[in-house]
C-alpha cells in the first residue's frame, strides 16, 4: 500500500482477491459494484471521571494558570484513577461508537487501536477491546504513530475497506497519558490529558466518506518527543527510573518548530490529491496539542480560525484521542453537516505527520430507546460470560494436559 490515496478509485490498482471465497465475500458485499468506500457511520468518545483544572497543577508545580492558558490555550484535562486505563476508555468510546450506529459488535472485522500508552507491551489494547466489546469476529491490533495515530488508523482502516478485505472497521485513538508524563516536569505535565475517541468505518458503494490521506515521518528527529526506557534499548533499572526515563520527555520548542512547518502542507497535500481546493472544505480538525500551533497553521493556510475544531481548552493534548474527540465535540455543536468535507491533520513523536480528508455521510445517531438499553447490557453480558467460560475452559485445558502439546502434536526431544 503506498501511503498516498486519490480517488477516484478507478485510477487505483485492483483491490487483489487472495482466493475464490474472498471473491465470493466480496461480490455477495458489493454486488457488481467494483468501487468501494469507506464511511463514517459511527463515531464516539470516553473521558476519565476526574478533571484537572489549571489552577490544581498550579500547587503541584512552579506554575501558573495564566502561563499555561497563555502559552497553550489549555484550561484542563482529565485523567485516569486506578480503575481507568486505556483499554477502559478505548472500549468504552468504541461501545458509544458502535452503540450510535447500530453495528452488533459481532459485525466488526477488525479494530485498530492508535496508542502511544497501551495497556502493556502485549498484549495489544486492540485484543483487550475485542473481548471487552465481544467482537467474536474481528481481528485486532495497537497501532504507534505517537499522536498522528488516528490519521495513520483511518487510512490504514479506510484502505482495508476499500481494498474488500473488511466491511466494518473500528478505529480508536486511545490514551492515558497521565501515566508516563513526570508531574514534577513543569513543561511538560502541563500539557497532556487521558482520553478516548472512536470512528465505525463501515463500506458502501456510495461515493464519500475517507477520501484522500497522506503520512509522513522523519526519524532523525525522534529524540525531540519520547520515552526513552521501557523498550528494548533501555530495559527497566535502577538508573532509567531514577533520571525518569520512563516519562515523556520533550524539546517542546523543537516540536513547535516541526508542527508550524508540516501543519500546513499536510493540508494541502490531502486536498491537492482530491482535486478540491481549500474553499471546498468545510472543518479543519487539528490534533490539539497547542493554540498558537493551531493559529499558525490556519494563518499559513490563509483558512478563517473559526473553520479549525478547537477542544483542547477542555481536554489538553490527549495524542491520538484528539481528532475523534474534536470531531465529536464538533458533530455535538452542530459543526458537521452531511456532505461537509473536513480535514484531519495530525503531527507528533516519531516524528510523524499526516491529514486525511473525508466527506461526512448522512448518518445520524440511532435513537436510544429502553429496546436498545436492554439489547446492549445483554450484549455486554454476553461478552462478558463468553470470555469468562474461555478462561474456564482454558484452566479446564491446562488442568487436564498440564504442560504438555495435545498428543501427537510433541515438539520434537533436543539432546
Ligand atoms: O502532541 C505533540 C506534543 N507536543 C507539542 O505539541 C508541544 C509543542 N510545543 C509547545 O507547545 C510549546 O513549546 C510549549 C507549550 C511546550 C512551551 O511553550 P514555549 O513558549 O515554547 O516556552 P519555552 O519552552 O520556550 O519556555 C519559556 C519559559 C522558560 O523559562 P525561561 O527559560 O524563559 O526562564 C520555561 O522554563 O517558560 C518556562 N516554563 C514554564 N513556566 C511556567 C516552561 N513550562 C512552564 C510552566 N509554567 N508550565
Amino acid at each position: 500500500m503506498t501511503n498516498s490515496e486519490t480517488l477516484p478509485t478507478a485510477q487505483m490498482p485492483p483491490a487483489r482477491i487472495a482466493d475464490n471465497k474472498a471473491a465470493e465475500k466480496q461480490k455477495a458485499a458489493f454486488g457488481s459494484h467494483p468501487t468501494r468506500y469507506a464511511h463514517v457511520v459511527g463515531w464516539g468518545m470516553a473521558l476519565p471521571q476526574k478533571l484537572l483544572t489549571n489552577s490544581d497543577l498550579a500547587r503541584m508545580v512552579d506554575t501558573t494558570d495564566e502561563w499555561i492558558v497563555s502559552r497553550t490555550g489549555i484550561r484542563q484535562r482529565y485523567v485516569a484513577d486506578e480503575k481507568e486505563s486505556t483499554a477502559t476508555l478505548a472500549t468504552q468510546a468504541a461501545s458509544n461508537a458502535l452503540e450510535m450506529a447500530g453495528i452488533a459488535p459481532s459485525e466488526v472485522d477488525l479494530i485498530i487501536v492508535a496508542t502511544a500508552t497501551p495497556e502493556h507491551l502485549f498484549p495489544a489494547t486492540a485484543c483487550l477491546v475485542q473481548d471487552a466489546l465481544g467482537c467474536e469476529n474481528a481481528g485486532a491490533f495497537d497501532l504507534l504513530a505517537a499522536c498522528t495515530g488516528f490519521i495513520y488508523g483511518i487510512t490504514l482502516g479506510s484502505q482495508m475497506i476499500r481494498s474488500g478485505a473488511n466491511k466494518t472497521v473500528l478505529v480508536i485513538g486511545a490514551e492515558t497519558l497521565s501515566r508516563i508524563v513526570n508531574w514534577e516536569d513543569r513543561a511538560t505535565c502541563v500539557l497532556f490529558g487521558d482520553g478516548a475517541g472512536a470512528f465505525v468505518l463501515q463500506a458502501s458503494d456510495q461515493p464519500g466518506g475517507v477520501l484522500t490521506s497522506f503520512l509522513r515521518s522523519d526519524g532523525s528527529g525522534g529524540e525531540a518527543l519520547s520515552v526513552p526506557a521501557g523498550g528494548s534499548k533501555l530495559k527497566t533499572s535502577y538508573d532509567t527510573l531514577r533520571d525518569n526515563l520512563h516519562a515523556i520527555q520533550m524539546n517542546g520548542r523543537e516540536v513547535f518548530r516541526f508542527a508550524t512547518r508540516v501543519m500546513a502542507s499536510a493540508v494541502k497535500t490531502v486536498v491537492d490529491e482530491a482535486g478540491l481546493t481549500l474553499d471546498d472544505i468545510q472543518l479543519v480538525v487539528p490534533h490539539q496539542a497547542n493554540t498558537r500551533i493551531i493559529e499558525s497553521a490556519a494563518e499559513k493556510l490563509k483558512i478563517p480560525e473559526n473553520k479549525f475544531v478547537v477542544t483542547l481548552d477542555k481536554y489538553g493534548n490527549t495524542s491520538s484521542a484528539s481528532i475523534p474527540i474534536a470531531i465529536c465535540e464538533a458533530f455535538t455543536q452542530g459543526r458537521i453537516k452531511p456532505k461537509d468535507k473536513l480535514v484531519l491533520v495530525g503531527f507528533g513523536g516519531g516524528l510523524t505527520w499526516g491529514a486525511t480528508l473525508l466527506e461526512w455521510g448522512t448518518a445520524t445517531p440511532k435513537e436510544q430507546t429502553r429496546w436498545n438499553k436492554t439489547q446492549r447490557n445483554a450484549r455486554k453480558f454476553l461478552s462478558r460470560l463468553r470470555s469468562f467460560s474461555k478462561r474456564i475452559l482454558r484452566m479446564l485445558e491446562s488442568a487436564i494436559w498440564g504442560r504438555s502439546a495435545p498428543s501427537g502434536e510433541q515438539p520434537p526431544r533436543t539432546k
